[in-house]
């Protein structure tokens, strides 16, 4: 079966970037992205490129390439699913914030909300794509939904994870490292992998292309996530243990990951990671593990996120230790609040949790962070509900540049790797200081002997 209409549901951080790559690799594919947020939509339309809803490198290029002429965004999702041969799903699961499960399980409203929907309006028989990350087994319940309230015509499901990571989504979906296909053993699930198989094979080597059983394919995205999660979480507690012995721990990294069979990327050691994937998709497999009574399994993954947890408020307290137990009214600059560099997405990052703590203890914060809108950093802090917006808003000041953000600080505190954070004149910011004037490079990314030298009270991860 050769398809000529995608239809993507959800065009977030996932189905915004992917579809663009699909639609700019396969010009003979109409791809329509749909979601129900109007304002998103609007924002994809925009006749700006550089107006998008997502920030990242190299994605308005693509989009001002594809939009029109065969990619297209709209809030009418039952004419795109009507129209598409193949439906990808890429709306949001959240950890659950209700009922059973809460704090641990992904939340499947908008799944189901997919399925009943696919369910109702399709007339002619369609591939669904699973793409957002779901629990092992989704599948299943997706087939029920649409095979018993379904127009009777045939759906196959697929398992199609993202690996993409934001602030290189780009390269990562031009250059993946693997496309992972699941889908039924029966010959029409192998004809439905194959039609999936032929649109990546436009721009993806065949012997990239893995397929496997749909809950082999489900549970390999949320392997894979908590593996790369595990190995910041053990080398972030290595960075401890660094810090009370004289070891430094980007040196611990750079011997480690010397060794081929440990490998040297996802080695640094941070303030902990932050991001829509790692904590959510952790808890999730926690809470598989603790349903099939797997114990044992739960508390080993348990411990990853505990460990995250850790690293985020040993970060505050040492920022209120080392400003001589008090930072009362001293005001601390952030540089930095997305959960890594380019982009502009903020779930989960470090910089909410350290900020929480240190205007819980009545530091006035003020930051700056090249993407990131005063707007959301303050309803970051909300939906801690810590203590209300007003309370928020008056604790944290957010400035256009690093400049004005670190004048008459006490303190700067790095919470993103952003590449221009190092090229700043850090005696200028220096100077504007309070004295002593501290710097918390809760990324690793400053040098520590240059800004000694200029006379900065300097403190990293892990030395
Ligand atoms: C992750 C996975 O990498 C991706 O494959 C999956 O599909 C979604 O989740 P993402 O969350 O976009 O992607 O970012 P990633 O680059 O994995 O970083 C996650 C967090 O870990 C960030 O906060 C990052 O700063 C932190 N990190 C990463 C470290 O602290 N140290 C490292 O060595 C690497
Ligand atoms: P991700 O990082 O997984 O892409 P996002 O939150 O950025 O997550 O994007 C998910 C998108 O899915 C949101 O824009 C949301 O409005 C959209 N969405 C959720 N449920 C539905 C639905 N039933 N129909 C259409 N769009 C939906």
């Amino acid at each position: 079966m050769k398809i000529t209409k995608i239809c993507c549901i959800g065009a977030g951080y996932v189905g915004g970037p992917t579809m663009a790559v699909i639609a700019q690799k396969c010009p003979d594919i109409q791809v329509t992205v749909v979601d129900l947020n109007e304002q998103r939509i609007a924002d994809w339309n925009d006749p700006n490129p550089e107006n998008i809803p997502i920030y990242e490198p190299g994605l308005s290029e693509i989009v001002s390439e594809a939009r029109g002429r065969n990619l297209f965004f709209s809030t009418d999702v039952d004419k795109a699913i009507d129209e598409a041969q193949m439906i990808f799903i890429s709306v949001n699961t959240p950890t659950k914030t209700y009922g059973k499960g809460k704090g641990m399980a992904a939340d499947l409203k908008y799944i189901e909300l997919c399925a009943r929907q696919i369910a109702r309006v399709a007339k002619q028989n369609k591939i669904v794509v699973e793409k957002s990350t779901l629990p092992v087994r989704t599948a299943e319940a997706i087939k029920s939904i649409l095979e018993n309230t379904g127009n009777g015509v045939q759906f196959q499901i697929l398992s199609n994870p993202e690996f993409l990571a934001e602030g290189t989504a780009v390269t990562d979906l031009l250059n993946p490292d693997r496309i992972l296909i699941g889908g039924d053993t029966t010959s029409e699930g192998q004809k439905a992998i194959q039609a999936l198989v032929d649109v990546y094979a436009n721009w993806v080597s065949k012997d990239r292309i893995l397929t496997t059983n749909v809950w082999s394919s489900e549970l390999s995205k949320l392997t894979a996530n908590a593996f790369l999660a595990q190995r910041i979480s053990s080398i972030n507690a290595m960075s401890e243990l660094c810090e009370k012995t004289e070891a430094n721990v980007s040196e611990v990294a750079r011997a480690i990951g010397m060794d081929s069979r440990i490998g040297a990327k996802f080695l640094k050691a941070s303030v902990g990671f932050g991001g829509s994937c790692f904590q959510k998709d952790i808890l999730n497999l926690v809470y598989i593990a603790k349903s099939y009574g797997l114990n044992e399994v739960a508390d080993y993954w348990e411990q990853v996120i505990i460990m995250n947890d850790h690293q985020k408020r040993r970060f505050s307290n040492k920022i209120v230790q080392t400003l001589y137990n008090t930072v009362a009214d001293k005001k601390i600059a952030f540089l930095g609040w997305a959960f890594k560099k380019d982009t502009n997405d903020t779930r989960e990052s470090a910089a909410i949790y350290v900020a929480d703590d240190l205007i819980n203890e009545q530091a006035k914060i003020s930051v700056y962070d090249p993407k990131v809108t005063r707007n959301k950093m303050i309803s970051d802090l909300d939906y801690l509900e810590t203590r209300n917006n007003q309370e928020n808003s008056s604790y944290l000041e957010t400035l256009d540049n690093a400049y004005d953000a670190c004048k008459d600080a006490h303190a700067v505190a790095v919470l993103t790797e952003w590449d221009e954070f190092t090229t700043y004149d850090w005696k200028r910011i220096y100077d504007s200081m309070h004295k002593p004037a501290f710097v918390f490079d809760g990324r690793n990314i400053l040098d520590a002997k240059k800004l000694e030298a200029i006379g900065f009270i300097y403190q990293g991860i892990g030395s």
